[in-house]
């Protein structure tokens, strides 16, 4: 007890601060997401998310390799296709963006690990991240008949020599229908980050213009959870992926949802998680930051800390590369 007890004594000198730190940023626990869009020489900017742009492959490749040699831990490709239709073949297609985005980028960069986003949202033209229908008595997005697309995809990915696949798209079963596709085509050991607890959130907006992916019509509270719904029901989602066969799970956002990261982390030791710090995290801060009312870098750097600290291993985010230079040089 006081005058005994003095907190302030761990914090006066900068070497006894750093000393008993306890939670660490390493580039290698950062995986940037990047958009890959047809042409040539094309970086276009994405308004909505200041310093992003979606990539032609060959600008694609560069950037892959740029992120290597800053220590990044991995790239998570999102493809944009020049045509879009109700299935989102051009995401089946071993021609497709996607798998022509693949085979650059581990040509340029063989040792950065590759993880492709598997949904049907960027390819469709209805914008919904699967087939739709109508047998629930609404428009949605046809549970079951949904996961054979999704397989579908995935071995596209693989065959170009994607390192991990991702499933986003919050379809039951999508891990297993995936996991079965993988291992009956020889990819038994190509591993799965599932998005396992992903909320129906605002905070997607800036990726959707991004992406090119927003709703047609109505929303995605269909098959993304549901904000308000019990922690537990992250859990089961948790769980049951899992058991499906995911070796990595996500939660999504990070920072609404610190409170999930920390439950899964506590609830499932020793299973790796994920947790992506979505454009709308990101894009707050930007814009905050550009009219001077905070400090970028240090705003940024809490945020991932805080999202470490409440249990991820591995974050998705767009700072990825802005953090490794801050983090080696502060
Ligand atoms: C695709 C997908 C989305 C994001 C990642 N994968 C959008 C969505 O579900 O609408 C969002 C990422 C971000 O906001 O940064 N299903």
């Amino acid at each position: 007890m006081f005058p005994t007890t003095r907190l302030r004594r761990l914090r006066y000198n900068p070497s006894v601060r750093e000393l008993v730190r306890e939670t660490r940023l390493a580039p290698g626990n950062f995986i940037l997401p990047l958009f890959v869009r047809p042409g040539e020489g094309q970086r276009m900017p994405i308004a909505a998310m200041p310093g992003n742009a979606q990539l032609s492959i060959d600008v694609l490749a560069d950037e892959v390799r740029e992120a290597r040699s800053l220590g990044i831990g991995g790239v998570m490709l999102f493809g944009i296709p020049a045509e879009k239709d109700a299935q989102g073949s051009d995401a089946m297609s071993g021609d497709g963006i996607i798998a022509r985005a693949v085979r650059a980028a581990k040509q340029a960069a063989p040792d950065m690990l590759l993880v492709t986003d598997i949904c049907c949202c960027e390819y469709t033209d209805h914008g919904h991240c699967g087939l739709l229908g109508e047998s629930t008595g609404r428009m949605d997005v046809e549970n079951d008949p949904t996961l054979e697309l999704l397989a579908r995809q995935a071995l596209v990915h693989a065959r170009a020599g994607a390192d991990m696949v991702a499933p986003s798209g919050m379809i039951d079963g999508m891990v297993g229908a995936i996991r079965e596709a993988l291992d009956g085509a020889g990819f038994s050991h190509l591993p799965i980050m599932s998005y396992a607890a992903k909320y129906a959130s605002a905070f997607y907006g800036p990726f959707r213009e991004a992406a090119e992916s927003a709703p047609q019509f109505g929303d995605r509270r269909g098959y993304q959870m549901d904000p308000a719904a019990a922690a537990e029901q992250a859990m089961r989602e948790i769980e049951l992926d899992l058991a499906e066969g995911a070796d990595i799970v996500m939660v999504k956002p990070a920072l609404p949802y610190l409170d999930i990261i920390r439950t899964a982390a506590d609830r499932f030791p020793g299973v790796p998680l994920a947790a992506y710090n979505v454009s709308g995290e990101f894009s707050m801060v930007k814009a905050a930051a550009e009219r001077g009312w905070i400090d970028e870098q240090r705003v940024a750097l809490e945020s991932l800390t805080a999202i470490r600290r409440a249990g991820a291993n591995i974050i998705l985010t767009y700072w990825a590369k802005d953090a490794a230079r801050w983090l080696a040089s502060p």
